[in-house]
């Protein structure tokens, strides 16, 4: 795999330099192949010239791998899907939350991102005929909301055990962005003991922050956090769904997520929440693999999010 080559096989990076990279999160050929020449420069301390020679090296080094289709089609056979609980969400996004892809959920404040990411958590475990996969769930929380409660309660709509929902899901508080990038090694661990569902409760939460010179460092700590999400996803097979607030943009009419456009470029799937009234939630797909634009109606209850 990809991941696995050396920063060192990287043409014209010697040891040094690949430590010098790696003390700076660059862990992946793939992210210094990503990295905009002018941070690698200042990160090496060395010309743009030469880092933007580096930069093309490491592109050069993944190379690109031809399958054939039939390997393809046996490749999305694999495919499984969490049901969201929901039978309307899980119709909108084709049978529900898709294993080996980003799904992500995107609203303003009350629309219900956390509730949907909760309820993932107890339906993973349930077995296939009532649209689980008997597998675990890892709660990846930079917002502090995470509510062990409310697992419990959405638990007792199936009938599962509660003690045996709460040990279904390992639960991580990420309090800054190093945090959040280094839970990733455990992610890694997480899914050999059957973690299939890695949730992050907000992606950008650590990445906001004003205009300015240190954007520019943030923009690409994010793009390079999310594409080893998406290598757990693809080369794992993990369920990977992050949340992300819309906030309004100072001199922009529309609400836009706060990592969008960068967690454009890594996800799957786009899902927008908006509030329609009280408990009632309007869920829109966005984006997908397929052409679709197709939008659901749930509701928010004591027993979790259920269709309308
Ligand atoms: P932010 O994280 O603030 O951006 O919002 P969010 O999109 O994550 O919202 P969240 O999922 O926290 O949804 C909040 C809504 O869910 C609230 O408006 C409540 O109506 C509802 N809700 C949350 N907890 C419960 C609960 O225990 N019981 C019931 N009935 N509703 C709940
Ligand atoms: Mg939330």
């Amino acid at each position: 795999m990809s991941s696995e080559i050396p920063l060192t096989k990287i043409k014209g990076l010697g040891p040094v330099m690949a430590e010098r990279l790696r003390a700076s999160g660059f862990a992946t050929v793939e992210s210094v192949a990503i990295a905009p020449a002018r941070v690698l420069a200042e990160v090496l301390g060395v010309s743009e010239e030469r880092a933007a020679k580096i930069s093309q090296a490491a592109r050069e080094l993944l190379g690109i791998k031809f399958v054939t289709a039939e390997e393809y089609f046996k490749q999305r056979s694999k495919v499984a899907y969490i049901s969201t609980g929901c039978k309307a969400l899980d119709d909108m996004l084709g049978g529900g939350v898709e294993t080996g892809a980003i799904t992500e959920l995107v609203g303003e404040f009350g629309t219900g991102k956390t509730q949907l990411c909760h309820q993932l958590c107890v339906t993973v475990q349930l077995s296939e005929d009532l649209g689980g996969l008997s597998a675990k769930a890892a709660y990846l929380d930079s917002e502090g909301t995470f509510a062990p409660e409310r697992v419990v309660q959405m638990a007792r709509r199936w009938g599962l055990d509660p003690s045996e929902a709460l040990r279904g899901v390992y639960y991580a508080r990420l309090r800054s962005v190093a945090e959040q990038v280094a839970s990733l090694l455990e992610l890694r661990r997480l899914v050999e003991e059957g973690v299939i569902l890695a949730v992050v409760d907000s992606i950008a939460a650590h990445f906001r922050g004003p205009a300015g010179p240190d954007a520019l460092t943030r923009a690409h700590e994010l793009a390079v956090y999310l594409s080893s999400l998406r290598e757990l996803a693809e080369e794992q097979g993990v369920a990977v769904v992050v949340t992300d607030r819309v906030s309004a943009a100072p001199g922009l009419a529309e609400l836009r997520p706060s990592a969008d456009p960068i967690a454009a470029m890594f996800v799957d799937y786009r899902v927008s929440l908006h509030k329609v009234r009280e408990n009632v939630r309007r869920a829109q797909l966005e984006f997908a693999p397929w052409p679709a634009r197709r939008s659901a109606l749930f509701a928010i209850t004591e027993d979790g999010v259920v269709d309308v």
